[in-house]
């Protein structure tokens, strides 16, 4: 069994501060657990710090004291091939830096490294189990071009468009205006790796289209560009589990305030509750049939995509066709989707602790494969047939 959770969060992404609110938050859950938990704070500039005041969110008013006074750490592999987090900060002539033994990684991030595959390659890397997708389904899922290929190769509808980079734009803008023209009056554009609606417009005309791509290749150097779905209705829905054995939340309805549900919407509407506080409907007030098809609709991708733990899949919905279009792949979604699983009949720290046993088993099954080969395909009798090798030409 496990005891001591790592909950690892912050980040250098636009989602920082809401991925503080969900560690604060999944922490809470879990404080009757019995489990202890240690944070594993990144900072805005990416340094690596812990300390018990890092689960408060008191202490997120001031970052620059806050910084200060944590501890700065990193992982550490000893002899026996464990894996602990150490404190790097050089202490006097004869103390020895103070260590935190890590049984399990809760990975919080939201955005960039934290959750495109980046930190999960560095949990594999110093073998620590972690909860959530691996490297390949978080890195899908953060692109929003591989995520749409995947969803159309599961035969899930996606929204007709196109993707171009930064030096195309710059080698062809006109060719590729005129196949945006073409698409519709009415386009989305949006850059690949993103979140938060950052970056993303929907523009109408030639002079606002040029103004949303400019704008957006300041945020990534790949942008896609999207018939608009008009009128439109947002359907999202949450899948817990991994590829074998994976179930699908209720469906909710996010509401947004303008066009398109912004950074203002999903996350400032009542600060401190993240995403449980934006504004949605619960179940979304949609079809039995519609749902159903949602449903099913992440559950295939899930499983498809080889994804664990908890994700949320986000639908559009053209209002007046019924037809629905995958939109993206959330691979640690806010606030974990708790209130979805809430009303689906998993509280949230059950929702913890099946996250947190599904990271566990998953570790298990890998470690349990062989992965290590004694050979030393690099002792002297094979290395003499090597050419190119100083002195032996
Ligand atoms: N093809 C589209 N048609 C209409 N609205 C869209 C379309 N794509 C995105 N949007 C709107 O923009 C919002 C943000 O886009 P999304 O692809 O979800 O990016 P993000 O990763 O930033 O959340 C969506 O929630 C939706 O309101
Ligand atoms: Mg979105």
């Amino acid at each position: 069994m496990y005891q001591h959770v790592l909950v690892a969060f912050g980040g250098v992404s636009p989602e920082h501060e809401v991925s503080v609110i969900t560690a604060v938050q999944a922490a809470s859950a879990l404080k009757d657990s019995g489990l202890s938990l240690t944070p594993l704070y990144v900072s805005k500039s990416g340094r690596f710090l812990t300390g018990p005041q890092l689960l408060e969110l008191e202490s997120y008013k001031d970052l620059k004291t806050l910084e200060q006074q944590a501890v700065p750490c990193a992982f550490q592999t000893d002899a026996l091939g464990r894996t602990v987090l150490s404190e790097t900060r050089k202490g006097g002539l004869f103390s020895k830096p103070k260590v935190w033994p890590v049984d399990v990684v809760l990975v919080a991030f939201h955005g960039s490294e934290g959750e495109n595959g980046a930190f999960q390659g560095l949990c594999e890397q110093y073998n620590l189990p972690y909860t959530g997708s691996g490297v390949m389904a978080s890195s899908v899922g953060m692109d929003k071009r591989a995520a749409k290929v995947h969803a159309a190769a599961c035969g899930v509808p996606v929204v007709e468009g196109l993707d171009f980079t930064e030096a195309e734009w710059a080698a062809g803008s006109e060719a590729l205006l005129e196949k945006i023209l073409a698409l519709d009056t009415t386009v989305v554009v949006k850059p690949l790796r993103l979140g938060s609606s950052i970056g993303v417009e929907v523009v109408s005309g030639r002079d606002a289209i040029v103004r949303a791509v400019e704008t957006g290749f300041r945020y990534d150097a790949h942008l896609l560009i999207e018939k608009a779905v008009r009128p439109l209705r947002e359907v999202n829905c949450s899948v817990l589990g991994n590829a074998a054995d994976a179930q699908a939340s209720v469906c909710e309805q996010p509401k947004g305030s303008a066009e398109l549900l912004s950074f203002q919407d999903k996350y400032m509407g009542d600060s401190g509750k993240g995403m449980a506080s934006a504004s949605r409907i619960i179940p979304a007030p949609i079809p039995e049939a519609l749902t159903e098809a949602i449903q099913q609709a992440s559950l295939r991708l899930f499983r498809e995509l080889d994804a664990s733990g908890v994700a949320r899949f986000d639908f559009l919905v053209n209002d007046e066709t019924g037809q629905f279009y995958f939109n993206e792949i959330n691979t640690i979604p806010g606030s974990f989707s708790f209130y979805l699983w809430d009303k689906t009949g998993i509280s949230f720290p059950q929702l913890m602790k099946k996250l947190l046993d599904i990271a566990v088993a998953r570790h298990r099954e890998k470690n349990g494969r062989v992965r290590s080969y004694e050979t030393n395909l690099l002792s002297t009798k094979a290395v003499k047939g090597i050419k190119g090798l100083k002195g032996k030409g």
